[in-house]
């Protein structure tokens, strides 16, 4: 069995077909699912989903594209949808200076405010880092609960040490098989204990499917081209990666 660690099953893409999408995922292996929220709506809904279905579960979270429309009190309204069953990490956090949706200060604030929120609380997060690999690390360093996802991980094996070093998993997504990345370099240098696979569904299509909407049974082709990577079975990887996301979940 193979766990999607990052998909979004709130987007209307996968919301309106959720029965469907599921069934896909398991017919191709994948049978466990993280829904990561970006904003407090979003992660109400991955509260919902994770009540509906025995192999979803929830994070709760303010993605930095998210982080300008954070209402005063949203420390305390994730900590209240933290508190619940089957809600695992608090993500869908981070720094995203490629695209700055939200100011870089206001990024930051919001990111380290729920990076300390995480380390009281004891739970793992789910990080993004564009463009921004110096500040997150430092602000890991100095903040963060020691234990989490780098998740699409698209940086460099310094960084991916980095993290590492601070504690943290690395999470590969379709961007692993797409012609040309330098991603398979990086992935080769990462010990199994360490890493993870997602499909950040609806984004993030692996090859063949690159363009097109994404669906959390596409992990199979992430972990597939992973296996080759690492010379070692579908299975082996499959195992691996399952457990190691358990462990950091708490499930
Ligand atoms: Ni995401």
């Amino acid at each position: 069995m193979l766990t999607d660690t990052h998909c979004h099953l709130f987007y209307s893409d996968l919301k309106k077909d959720i029965e469907g999408v599921i069934k896909r995922a398991n017919e191709l292996g994948v049978t466990r699912f993280i829904c990561v929220g970006t904003n407090l709506d979003d992660s109400a809904e991955c509260f919902d989903l994770a009540k509906r279905f025995d192999s979803v579960f929830g994070t709760a979270g303010i993605h930095p594209h998210d982080a300008k429309d954070a209402p005063e009190n949203y420390i305390e309204k994730l900590s209240e949808l933290l508190s619940k069953a089957k809600m695992a990490a608090v993500g869908e956090i981070g720094l995203d200076y490629f695209r700055n949706i939200s100011e870089p200060e206001i990024q930051r604030t919001v990111f380290r405010e729920q990076l300390e929120l995480s380390a009281s609380l004891n739970m793992p997060i789910v990080f993004h880092n564009r463009e921004a690999d110096e500040d997150t690390v430092r602000m890991l360093e100095k903040h963060g609960p020691g234990k989490g996802i780098a998740h699409c991980f698209s940086s460099t094996i310094e960084t991916a040490e980095r993290f590492m070093e601070l504690g943290y998993h690395i999470s590969f997504s379709g961007n692993l098989t797409f012609k040309n990345s330098h991603l398979p370099e990086v992935a080769a240098q990462i010990p199994l204990d360490r890493i993870l696979v997602e499909t950040d569904s609806p984004y993030m299509s692996p090859e063949p499917y690159r363009g097109k909407p994404n669906e959390p049974g596409r992990t199979r082709y992430v972990a597939e081209k992973l296996a080759d990577i690492h010379a070692v079975s579908l299975e082996t990887i499959a195992e691996i990666t399952s457990a190691n996301a358990a462990t950091l979940f708490g499930y």
